[in-house]
């Protein structure tokens, strides 16, 4: 059975008085995929803000690889290895897609597997904008430009927080086949993803959160012998 990469202990955050994610916990295991779901407002960019501690983390405790980073920098931890790709697709507007890349790129000693070939290989799309002004790429193009930018940075866990939101369809499908193929080369990653049915294709694992509390956690096997979760947390009918 594969170790956990990532654990998040009885998490705690608060937006000033407001407390959002109540006591969250859940688990990501090295080389899986895991859906963060749950409706609009239940706490899914909070929780991946908070991973990139982006956020501060009222109690609780989060564990890379043994090591709790709860109330570590976002520079600390997005150098240990956790890399987001926010809500909201930003690149470097006035940065070309080549430089967007570079400026991101985090050699890890002799261990480092991203470059920008790989990322052009990944995103074939990119390679003949390479010199374009990134602000002036399509959405889909922008997406896949932040996705590539987080990989440059060689990371061990991917938080992706709704890499599909607003994207055409058959955008939406080449950027979750990207996402699959990252996955199949054993990189760790937490989507954030509205679509059940993608997740249900893309995801080893499921947390469900209902008003920043975790609802449900558990297998792809067991979100599909448990087709009420759907319409009890999702909103699905
Ligand atoms: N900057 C903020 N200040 C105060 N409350 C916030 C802020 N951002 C989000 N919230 C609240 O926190 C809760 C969780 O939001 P969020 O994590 O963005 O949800 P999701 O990503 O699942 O849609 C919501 O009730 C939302 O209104
Ligand atoms: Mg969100």
């Amino acid at each position: 059975m594969a170790t956990n990469i990532l654990e998040i202990n009885g998490l705690n955050v608060h937006y000033g008085d407001s407390h959002v994610l109540h006591n969250v916990s859940f688990e990501l295991k090295q080389g899986h995929l895991l859906a963060l779901m749950g409706r609009n407002g239940a706490g899914k960019t909070t929780s991946q803000l908070t991973i990139s501690g982006l956020l501060p983390v009222s109690s609780g405790e989060m564990h890379l690889k043994g090591v709790n980073f709860a109330h570590h920098s976002p520079e600390s931890i997005a150098k240990s290895g956790i890399r987001l790709v926010p809500q909201g697709r930003r690149v470097f507007a006035s940065l070309s897609v080549e430089e967007n890349l570079i400026v991101a790129e985090q050699k890890k000693g002799n261990t480092s597997q991203w470059n920008l070939a790989k990322v052009y290989d990944l995103f074939p799309a990119l390679k003949p904008k390479k010199d374009q002004r990134s602000g002036t790429l399509s959405g889909g193009e922008q997406q896949m430009l932040v996705i590539g930018r987080a990989l440059m940075g060689n990371p061990s866990v991917l938080l992706l927080d709704e890499p599909s939101e607003g994207l055409a369809p058959l955008i939406v499908q080449e950027v979750n086949h990207s996402i699959a193929k990252l996955k199949n080369e054993g990189l760790s990653i937490i989507l954030v993803e509205q679509n059940f049915s993608v997740a249900k294709t893309l995801a080893d694992d499921f947390v469900i959160l209902n008003t920043g509390r975790v609802a449900f956690k558990g297998t792809s096997e067991e979100v599909a012998a448990n087709p009420e979760l759907a319409t009890q947390h999702l909103g699905i009918f």
